[in-house]
C-alpha cells in the first residue's frame, strides 16, 4: 500500500493520504532551534538541545500529539477542522490532504467544504524560532467567514523530563500574558525582582512567544486547560468549538499560545498570515512578529533560500542511473538524511528525547562519513571536533559531551567522567572509526595540510592529525587480547556483545588492519619510513593471527570471550553465522579472493531476506553466552538477527569491492525506504528515511522498521552506494572510478564537484558487465586503467567511462 509518491523535481516526499502507518516526520531547523513535524502536524521544538531546551511539547509514544495545529472554523456552520487532518481528524471521504516534506520545511495542503488551505513550516535560515506560514483560499462560490485558531503548547520548563513528570515543581512557575499580536509566556516570572545579573538556585526568568502576523488577533488563550476544555481533547478544544477563545492566561499549571483571528473571504479570495514561535525576551519578539507584516513576500523570500541552500548542498553530487529509487535516495532522501543525522546525531527524534546529551564517538564519526562527499568543510570542523575528544592515550570518549572542553576532560579513567556519562569503560573500536573518516576527507579535498594541523587531545596534550591517528594504533597496541588481538574492551561496534575486556573481537581486528593500511598513506605522505615498517610488520603479525584464529572453513568467526569461547563458529547452536566479520574482511583488505568469496555466499545463503541480510543467525535464545546482551531483544530484533540497517551498508560495500555488481545493488534495494514504497503498511516507517533496523524473519512482523531518521544507515549505506556502486573511489592523489552494478544498467551519469573542479561523468556499460574497465576518456584523452591523476582535472571536467 502505498501513502505518498516522491517529487524529483522539487525534492520532496508528497503523503496524499494523512492516515500513514506511523507519523511520517520532517526535520526542521538547525542545532540553534531544531523542530520537528509530521505529516499530522505533531511535534516538538528545542532551543540548542531536545532534553534541555524543549519549548514546544510532545507526549512521546503516544498520538502523536500535540503539535502545531491551525484549526479553522466556518462561522455559519459552526463546522471546524484543521489544516493537518488530524487532530480534528474529518472524514477522509471530505477531507483532502497533503504533506509534501521538503529540504528542511514541510508544507501541508487541505481542502474542505469549498476552502483550501495551505501552511508552510519552517525555521528560517540563520534564524532560532519557527514560522507557521498559513493560506487560506475560498473556493466556493460563497462569501465565508472562517475563524483561524494556531495553538502551540509550550512545556513548562526546558527540562523535558521535568515538563512531564516532575509536576509538583514545573506546574508552578509559568504564566502567560498576551501582548496585543502575542501570547508571552515567562518561566521563574517571580524572578523577575531580581537585581541584574541575579540568580536563585542557578534560575532566572526566561521568555518564549507565540504570535500572529499578518491577520489581527481578535481573541487569545494562555491556558491549555481552558482552551481545550474539561474532557475535550486537541480534536475539539471548547476554544475552536466555540469560534472564540476565552481570552485569558494562565498562572500555574499549563501554557499554552493560542490566537484566533477572524477572516472574511469573497470567492475566489485568497489571505496569508504567520504564526511564530521561539524561545525569545519579549522585545525580541515583538520585532520578529513585525518582520513578518508583510508575511507573504517574507515568507517566500525565506523559503526560496532556504530551499537553494539545501539543494545547493546535494548539488554537489547527482546522478542519474536506470533506479529511481536509487537516485532519489542518494540524490535527495539518503544525502538529507545524512546531513540529519550529522547534525542531530542521536539527540531528537520521535524515538530519541534528547536524553543523550552528547556525541557518541563512533557514531559521529561514522556519520560524518555520509556528508564528506557533498559538504567537506562541515565534515572537516566535525573531524577537528572528534579528534578533540579523543584521550592522549589514543582511544576515543566514548561520549562527548555537548560541552566538550578540549584539553580539559576527564577519560572513563576518571570516576567522574563515568558517573556523568554513565560510560564506564574505552570501547574498542571507537577511535579505529577515525581511519577511513579522515582518510576519506583528505582524498575527497585533497587538504593535506590537515595532516599536520594541532589538535588537542582530551584531557591534555595535543598533537598533529598525523599524531592523534600514530595514538590511535598505540591504544590499540596497548590493549590487546588473550592471543594478540585487539581487546573487547567495554564493546565493539555492537553494543550489544560483551565479550570482556580481555576477549577479541574479529570485527575490531579486521579495523584494526585496516587502519593500519590506511595509516600506511599518511605515513608514506610524510616519509615516514620507519613508521612503515613498524606498520608493516605489525599488520602482517595481525594478518596471520586473524587467519589462523578467525576463519572457520567458510566464515569468519565473531570472536573471543574472555573466558576463551569462541563465538560465532558453524558448530554454534545459536548465532553460528555473523553478518560484520564477512563484509569487513572483504573491506579491510584482509580476505583472500576465495574467503570473500565463500564468506559471502554463505551471507546470502544464511542472511539474506527479502528485506535485507539479518545481523546474525539463528538467533540468541537458549544458547546465549554471558556477554551476550542481545538475548534480551526478541528474536528477529535489533542486535538480536534483526536486520541492522547500518550493517546493510558494508555489506553493499563489500560485494561492490569484489565486483559483484549484481549482489550491491540487490542489497541496496533490499533495504531500501523508497524501494518499499508501495509496501508502507509492512515498512511502517517513512519510506524516505532510514531506520536503525527491520524486524528480521524471526518475527512475527518481518519486515517491520524502527527508530527513523537518526541512524548510522545513512552515512553507511551512502558511503556503499557511493563509493561501492557507483565506484567514486578518491585516494589522496586522484580519482579512482570502479562502478559495480546491475549487469542491465546500460549507461549511468554523475555529476560531481570534486577539489574545486566539476565532473561530469558518463558510465557506459553496452557490454552488460557488472563491473570492470575497458576505457577511459577525461576531456577526450584516452587514460590508461581506471584512475584519473589530479593533474587531469579541469575547472569542468568530461569524463567517459566504459565499463565494457
Ligand atoms: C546503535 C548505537 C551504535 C551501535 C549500534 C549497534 O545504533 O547507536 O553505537 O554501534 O547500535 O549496536
Amino acid at each position: 500500500m502505498r501513502y505518498g509518491y516522491f517529487d524529483e523535481e522539487k525534492k520532496e516526499y508528497v503523503i496524499t493520504r494523512p492516515d500513514t502507518p506511523a507519523p511520517w516526520v520532517n526535520y526542521l531547523g538547525s542545532p540553534e532551534y531544531g523542530a520537528i513535524v509530521s505529516n499530522n502536524a505533531g511535534g516538538y521544538s528545542f532551543a540548542k538541545s531536545g532534553a534541555n531546551g524543549r519549548i514546544l511539547r510532545y507526549i512521546f509514544n503516544q498520538f502523536d500529539q500535540p503539535g502545531r495545529y491551525i484549526y479553522l472554523r466556518d462561522n455559519d456552520t459552526k463546522d471546524y477542522w484543521s489544516a493537518s487532518w488530524q487532530p480534528v481528524g474529518k472524514d477522509l471521504s471530505e477531507y483532502k490532504s497533503e504533506c509534501h516534506h521538503g529540504t528542511a520545511y514541510t508544507k501541508m495542503m487541505a481542502d474542505y467544504s469549498g476552502i483550501h488551505s495551505e501552511v508552510r513550516y519552517y525555521v528560517p535560515l540563520g534564524q532560532s524560532y519557527e514560522v507557521w506560514n498559513l493560506k487560506v483560499t475560498n473556493c466556493s462560490d460563497r462569501k465565508r467567514e472562517i475563524s483561524v485558531t494556531g495553538y502551540a503548547e509550550f512545556t513548562n520548563n526546558s527540562n523535558y523530563e521535568q515538563d512531564q513528570v516532575n509536576l509538583q515543581y514545573s506546574q508552578y512557575i509559568t504564566r502567560t500574558v498576551f501582548c496585543g499580536d502575542r501570547v508571552r509566556q515567562m518561566i521563574h516570572a517571580n524572578l523577575d525582582g531580581l537585581k541584574d545579573g541575579e540568580e536563585v538556585d542557578n534560575k532566572n526568568v526566561f521568555n518564549r512567544f507565540f504570535g500572529l502576523a499578518g491577520e489581527k488577533v481578535s481573541s487569545w488563550c494562555g491556558d491549555r486547560e481552558k482552551f481545550l476544555g474539561r474532557y475535550h481533547g486537541y480534536n475539539n478544544p471548547s476554544g475552536v468549538e466555540a469560534g472564540v477563545l476565552c481570552n485569558e492566561g494562565n498562572y500555574n499549571e499549563n501554557s499554552c499560545g493560542a490566537l484566533s483571528t477572524v477572516i472574511t473571504l469573497e470567492p475566489g479570495e485568497s489571505r496569508e498570515m504567520a504564526f511564530l514561535a521561539g524561545m525569545k525576551e519579549d522585545n525580541e519578539a515583538a520585532e520578529i512578529i513585525a518582520h513578518y507584516a508583510d508575511c507573504e513576500k517574507t515568507c517566500a523570500v525565506e523559503l526560496e533560500e532556504l530551499i537553494s541552500y539545501w539543494h545547493g548542498q546535494l548539488a554537489h553530487f547527482q546522478i542519474r542511473t536506470p533506479s529511481p529509487e536509487f537516485d532519489t535516495m542518494i540524490n535527495t532522501w539518503n544525502a538529507y538524511n545524512c546531513f540529519m543525522t550529522f547534525i542531530w546525531s542521536r539527540a531528537a527524534s520521535f524515538t530519541y528525547c534528547g536524553l543523550r546529551n552528547g556525541y557518541g564517538y563512533r557514531d559521529t564519526v561514522q556519520d560524518i562519513q555520509g556528508v564528506i562527499h557533498l559538504a567537506p568543510q562541515m565534515a572537516l570542523d566535525k573531524i577537528r571536533f572528534m579528534l578533540s575528544a579523543q584521550v592522549d592515550n589514543g582511544g576515543g570518549l566514548p561520549l562527548v559531551k555537548f560541552t566538550h572542553n578540549p584539553g580539559h576532560e576527564d577519560t572513563p579513567d576518571d570516576a567522574s567522567y563515568v558517573q556523568e556519562t554513565g560510560h564506564p569503560a574505552y570501547r574498542a573500536d571507537d577511535a579505529l572509526w577515525l581511519f577511513p573518516t579522515v582518510y576519506k576527507y583528505i582524498s575527497e579535498t585533497g587538504n593535506f595540510a590537515f595532516i599536520d594541523e594541532v589538535i588537542p587531545f582530551a584531557n591534555k596534550d595535543e598533537g598533529t592529525v598525523y599524531e592523534h591517528l600514530k595514538r590511535a594504533i598505540d591504544f590499540s597496541m596497548n590493549h590487546l587480547g588473550r592471543h594478540g588481538m585487539p581487546a573487547g574492551l567495554y564493546a565493539d561496534w555492537n553494543d550489544c556483545l560483551r565479550l570482556g575486556k580481555d576477549g577479541e573481537s574479529t570485527f575490531v581486528a579486521l579495523q584494526f588492519y585496516y587502519a593500519m593500511t590506511i595509516l600506511k598513506e599518511f605515513a608514506k605522505y610524510k616519509k615516514d619510513e620507519k613508521y612503515i615498517k613498524y606498520l608493516e610488520e605489525k599488520q602482517e603479525q595481525l594478518g596471520k593471527l586473524i587467519q589462523e584464529l578467525c576463519w572457520n572453513e567458510d566464515r569468519f568467526i565473531r570472536g573471543f570471550t574472555e573466558r576463551g569461547e569462541v563465538i560465532g563458529k558453524r558448530t554454534d547452536p545459536e548465532a553460528n553465522m555473523w553478518l560484520n566479520p564477512q563484509s569487513w574482511a572483504v573491506i579491510s583488505g584482509l580476505a583472500t579472493e576465495r574467503q570473500a568469496d565463500l564468506a559471502l555466499q554463505m551471507v546470502y545463503e544464511r542472511l539474506n531476506t527479502e528485506y535485507g541480510a539479518i545481523l546474525m543467525d539463528p538467533p540468541y535464545h537458549a544458547n546465549a553466552f554471558d556477554g551476550a546482551l542481545a538475548v534480551i531483544y526478541n528474536a528477529g530484533t535489533k542486535e538480536n538477527a534483526g536486520i541492522f540497517s547500518q550493517s546493510q551498508g558494508w555489506l553493499i560495500l563489500a560485494e561492490a569491492l569484489c565486483g559483484h555488481g549484481e549482489r550491491a545493488f540487490n542489497y541496496f534495494l533490499e533495504n531500501a525506504p523508497a524501494a518499499q514504497n508501495d509496501r508502507a503498511e509492512i515498512r511502517q516507517l517513512e519510506p524516505y528515511c532510514y531506520g536503525q533496523f527491520t524486524e528480521g524473519k524471526a518475527s512475527p512482523n518481518f519486515g517491520r522498521s524502527h527508530v527513523h531518521w537518526l541512524t548510522g544507515t545513512a552515512s553507511t549505506v551512502m558511503v556503499g552506494c557511493v563509493e561501492g556502486i557507483l565506484g567514486m573511489r578518491p585516494d589522496f592523489y586522484g580519482l579512482r572510478i570502479a562502478p559495480s552494478i546491475p549487469k542491465e544498467w546500460e549507461k549511468f551519469e554523475i555529476s560531481k564537484d570534486f577539489r574545486g573542479c566539476h565532473l561530469h561523468i558518463t558510465v557506459k556499460n553496452p557490454g552488460h558487465v557488472e563491473a570492470g574497465c575497458k576505457k577511459l576518456y577525461v576531456n577526450g584523452e584516452e587514460l590508461p586503467g581506471n584512475y584519473i591523476p589530479q593533474e587531469k582535472l579541469t575547472g569542468e571536467t568530461e569524463i567517459e567511462f566504459y565499463m565494457s
